[in-house]
């Protein structure tokens, strides 16, 4: 059985009395352990999609099954990271992971809620901003918060929304490479990642298979494996030469995906 399987969703908007269709006819199946990138230019309905999956919407049509049931609201299996906003500014760093972990881990008591924050606090390196509140903290510190939170709930499913869209370019690499770095769970066990961003680069170095989307409406384009094996070394990776001829290839699927939208509208 596969971990998350989407069965021909369709998305509408209503808005002014026009109804805008978001996502049409997308299906997918993503396995356990699986990281899938949804990579595509703005619009193309990566982030509702990925609402889809956390149950905050509901499809007009076609249904999401995760371990085979069907998902009808958000549920503990699933903790999400978003770009902007995804932390309460009234409440610490560390506040916020603990407030994460009450979410999936109820059983726990005060105390323990309390190490597992700091432990995963410690494991960005976060230790000692954990009693800063969120306006204190750079962008990327907010979102090593983030991460820290998502993965302190101890989820087999995280849902990742462009979380390093708004960070500087080295800020963002380094956040890649600490997201791989704790890609697993702590029985070893990787989680289910379905990551949304448009930057072609990121979708390579972080996925083990991209689905490109295309606009106007919603759709997937193409799906692609990435070949290079894991772990990967970032640096290392980027200067080879398959690298290069990939990404190239990518790129043009890309480019490909928006150009289809002009040639149909
Ligand atoms: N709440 C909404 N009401 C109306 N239209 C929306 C709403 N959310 C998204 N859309 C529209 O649906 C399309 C897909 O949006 P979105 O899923 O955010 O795309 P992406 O994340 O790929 O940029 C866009 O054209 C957007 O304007
Ligand atoms: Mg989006």
């Amino acid at each position: 059985m596969s971990k998350i399987e989407i069965r021909n969703i369709s998305m509408d908007y209503v808005e002014k009395n026009t109804r805008f269709t978001a996502l049409q006819n997308v299906s997918l199946t993503i396995e356990k352990g699986e990281f899938v990138s949804l990579l595509g230019s703005s619009g193309c309905g990566k982030s509702t999609l990925l609402s889809i999956l956390e149950g905050l919407r509901s499809p007009v049509e076609g249904e999401v099954y995760i371990d085979g049931e069907r998902v009808t609201g958000p549920g503990k299996n699933r903790a999400v990271v978003f770009q902007n906003y995804s932390l309460f500014p009234w409440m610490t760093a560390k506040k916020n992971v603990v407030y994460g972990i009450e979410q999936t881990a109820r059983t726990l008591s005060r105390q323990e809620r309390q190490a597992r924050a700091e432990k995963f606090l410690q494991k960005v390196e976060l230790t000692d901003y954990q009693n800063k509140f969120p306006l204190q903290l750079s962008g990327g510190q907010q979102q090593r918060v983030a991460i820290a939170r998502a993965l302190a709930m101890d989820t087999e499913i995280l849902l990742m929304d462009e979380p390093f869209g708004a960070l500087d370019p080295r800020t963002r690499v380094s956040l890649q490479k600490l997201l791989l770095s704790l890609w697993r769970s702590e029985e070893g066990e990787k989680k289910t990642v379905v990551f949304v961003t448009h930057d072609v680069d990121e979708a390579i170095y972080l996925s083990d298979r991209i689905i490109v989307m295309q606009p106007n409406p919603g759709r997937i384009y193409r799906e692609v494996h990435v070949p290079f094996p894991r772990p990967r070394d970032h640096d290392a990776l980027i200067g080879t030469k398959e690298y290069q001829q990939f990404r190239s290839e990518l790129v043009e699927l890309f480019y490909h995906s928006d150009l289809a939208e002009e040639v149909v509208g």
